[in-house]
């Protein structure tokens, strides 16, 4: 183990306590002790530490282009878009200024970012599906595995306490625990749920909270990583349309370097099926580990995601967590969508960004239905990513 003084940690950053500076002290010592982690698992570490704040320098920032390194700024490549996205669905609201722009990396071929691909009234509107309709049955949640979710769905109950329409009194209001000993779910589907500890029923508004994903059209068995055939739900009309649009905008897409080297788009957007999906309802101090989307028999499709609600710190690497990878910003309403050899690389999200979300995602005197959604998001980031099985 390599010894970390005090001197190793920030020595300009003020500590509001000692307290403090000592954690900060015993996070270097342990991100210094860890020798063989691999180049992935660093970076992980670096931007999951809270104290001392890493250091966000070498993130790259599509949206302010002028605020990346020098370094980053050589590898971002502005592209265009085949179609303008807002001409193929209206579920992106109205038009960008620079309708088509978009972005990818030297280094990192098959990546395509869409920043600000949907306007502040398209992402309150996706926002409100991916809570209110599609967070419920038949679709799949992590709540399933422990708890006996009714059909109308979590948000609904918890849309309910909030208009003091039902009360710990009524029967409905606490959603019920599974009873584990009978249940085939202890394996099976919901095998890699999380691994909740302290599991009690609690009031809507404290189980909300606790949504981490549901997946959609083909439901995925977590614990041996592959599509359960026979459970094929109906795909989302909404986000089945978005990530079909993307894929027809990305056709063509792409960048080639002087070699050669480099990566074109040539999946035929017209041939995309939405297949399968998952949203990430991610809490701020939630994290997703590295990981590489390889369950699909067809990688050639490009995988498409997008991000609503707090921004985060994107990490993409290679085909081995020994790549080390780039830090990407992405912000509510970016789209980012895996092509070609991207679909083979490792990703992962170390940190939910605070203090970030959106003024227009923030309650409104004007838009009092979006109280509640508003009052969720304050402290959460949704993911949206659609894949092609077949
Ligand atoms: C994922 O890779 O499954 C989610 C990525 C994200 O949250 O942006």
């Amino acid at each position: 183990m390599t010894n970390v003084t005090s001197s190793d940690v920030h020595t300009t950053k003020k500590f509001k306590s000692r307290r403090q500076e000592k954690l900060a002290l015993k996070n270097a010592q342990s991100n210094k002790s860890y020798v063989n982690q691999t180049a992935f698992r660093a970076c992980e570490r670096i931007y999951r530490t809270r104290l001392p704040p890493p250091d966000f320098t070498e993130v790259i920032d599509f949206e302010n282009l002028a605020s990346n390194t020098q370094q980053n700024l050589d590898r971002i490549v502005k592209i265009e878009l085949k179609h303008d996205l807002t001409e193929l669905s209206p579920l992106f609201g109205e038009s960008r200024n620079d309708a088509k722009l978009c972005y990818t990396l030297r280094d990192f071929p098959g990546l395509v970012v869409i920043p600000q691909a949907f306007s502040p009234s398209a992402q309150k509107n996706i926002i409100k599906s991916c809570l209110r309709d599609h967070a419920k049955h038949p679709n799949l949640s992590n709540l399933d595995a422990h708890y006996v979710v009714p059909d109308g769905g979590i948000w609904n109950l918890y849309e309910k306490e909030a208009k003091g329409e039902i009360s710990p009194e009524d029967p409905s209001y606490y959603v019920p625990l599974k009873d584990m000993s009978d249940s085939e779910d202890k394996v099976g589907v919901y095998g890699d749920a999380p691994k909740e500890t302290n599991l009690s029923v609690l009031p809507p508004s404290q189980l909300i909270r606790r949504l981490r994903w549901i997946t959609c059209g083909y439901q995925y068995n977590w614990l041996d990583k592959t599509y359960a055939l026979e459970k094929r739900y109906p795909f989302p009309e909404d986000i089945g349309d978005i990530a079909s649009a993307v894929a027809k905008a990305i056709e063509g897409v792409g960048h080639i370097e002087m070699d050669g080297s480099g990566y074109v788009n040539q999946y035929e957007g017209s041939k995309f099926k939405p297949e399968a999906g998952v949203i990430n309802y991610y809490q701020l101090k939630d994290s997703l580990m590295a990981h590489v989307d390889k369950s699909e028999i067809n990688m050639d499709a490009p995988l498409v995601s997008f991000s609503l609600g707090h921004s985060c710190i994107y990490l993409l690497g290679g085909t081995t967590r020994d790549v080390p990878p780039v830090a990407i910003y992405l912000r509510s309403g970016d789209v980012l969508a895996m092509c070609g050899p991207c679909r083979a690389a490792f990703h992962g999200v170390p940190r939910i960004l605070e203090s970030t979300l959106p003024d227009y995602l923030k309650t409104n005197p004007e838009d009092p239905d979006w109280d509640i959604y508003a009052s969720f998001v304050n402290e959460a980031r949704i993911n949206v990513n659609v894949r092609q099985v077949f």
